[in-house]
């Protein structure tokens, strides 16, 4: 079992030469679970050298107290990694991947506006603006994002179209617990009580009901509900349980 190589610096990053093999990415804020692997695992198999990011990216978050609660579990991370095979780990510090402190930002006008977009402003701007650097520093052939988060696979994906840039944006399939909820860093944030309750959320949104139906189920157990949307032939929804916020989307 090798432990990735570790490179800090956007300097340390462009001397190593792949020598024209291909390079697969997984960029990810850490608290590595079973859905950042299944992504690392398909980069594995359709690429010849392997690269992770783990970056807790400031500009994405909204809320200050979401920022400072996001979990960090970088000794198993690493681990983790280990175990997987991948052959690099890109952990860049805000310095490193904000010289300009953020003057510059990638704006999107329509799909970053509605669903996530409507309750966490500015949140896809930082979300595309981090992704563009990594890309750019990176250079990959192919980077993978999850479904889970749909919209922010999107995006990313329009992005790269509208920029011209060079690499194959790879959507992967959501990987959930077994009773439904989709895997996420903040579900380590869910109290015993609130990780009972959670499995409604992805049960409700695969129910054969009205929207306004599911919304008050919802809310009479106790999840505050930031929207549930039909869009591109998906249901999105996202609630609040506490503190924690909790996405997911099913196809119709
Ligand atoms: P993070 O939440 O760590 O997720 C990293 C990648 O793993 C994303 O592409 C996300 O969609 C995917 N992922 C998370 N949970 C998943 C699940 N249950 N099944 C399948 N894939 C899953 O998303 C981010 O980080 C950040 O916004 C980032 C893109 C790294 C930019 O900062």
């Amino acid at each position: 079992m090798n432990k990735p190589q570790i490179i800090k610096t956007v300097r340390e990053w462009q001397r190593l030469n792949f020598n024209g093999q291909s390079l697969g990415f997984v960029p990810t804020m850490g608290a590595l679970h079973a859905g950042h692997l299944s992504l690392i695992r398909k980069a594995k198999e359709q690429n010849a050298i392997t690269a992770v990011s783990i970056y807790v990216n400031p500009t994405q978050f909204n809320d200050k107290t979401d920022f400072e609660n996001y979990p960090s579990t970088i000794e198993s991370d690493i681990l983790a990694l280990s175990k997987e095979g991948v052959d690099y780990l890109f952990l860049p510090n805000y310095s490193e991947l904000y010289p300009d402190a953020y003057s510059f930002r990638v704006n999107e006008l329509n799909l970053s506006k509605v669903l996530c977009g409507q309750n966490r402003p500015g949140h896809f701007a930082g979300v595309l603006t981090v992704v563009l650097k990594l890309l750019n520093i990176i250079r990959p052939q192919r980077a993978y994002f999850g479904q889970k988060d749909y919209q922010q696979y999107t995006l990313i994906k329009e992005m790269c179209k509208a920029f011209f840039l060079p690499v194959e944006i790879i959507g992967c399939k959501t990987v959930r617990e077994k009773d439904g909820l989709a895997l996420s860093s903040r579900n380590k944030l869910l109290d015993k009580k609130q990780r009972a309750l959670a499995t409604k959320f992805s049960q409700t949104l695969c129910a054969q009901k009205s929207i306004p139906d599911m919304e008050s189920e919802l809310i009479k157990l106790g999840f505050n509900v930031d929207y549930i949307e039909e869009h591109f032939g998906r249901r999105f929804g996202a609630v609040r349980l506490g503190q924690v916020r909790l996405i997911d989307n099913v196809e119709l």
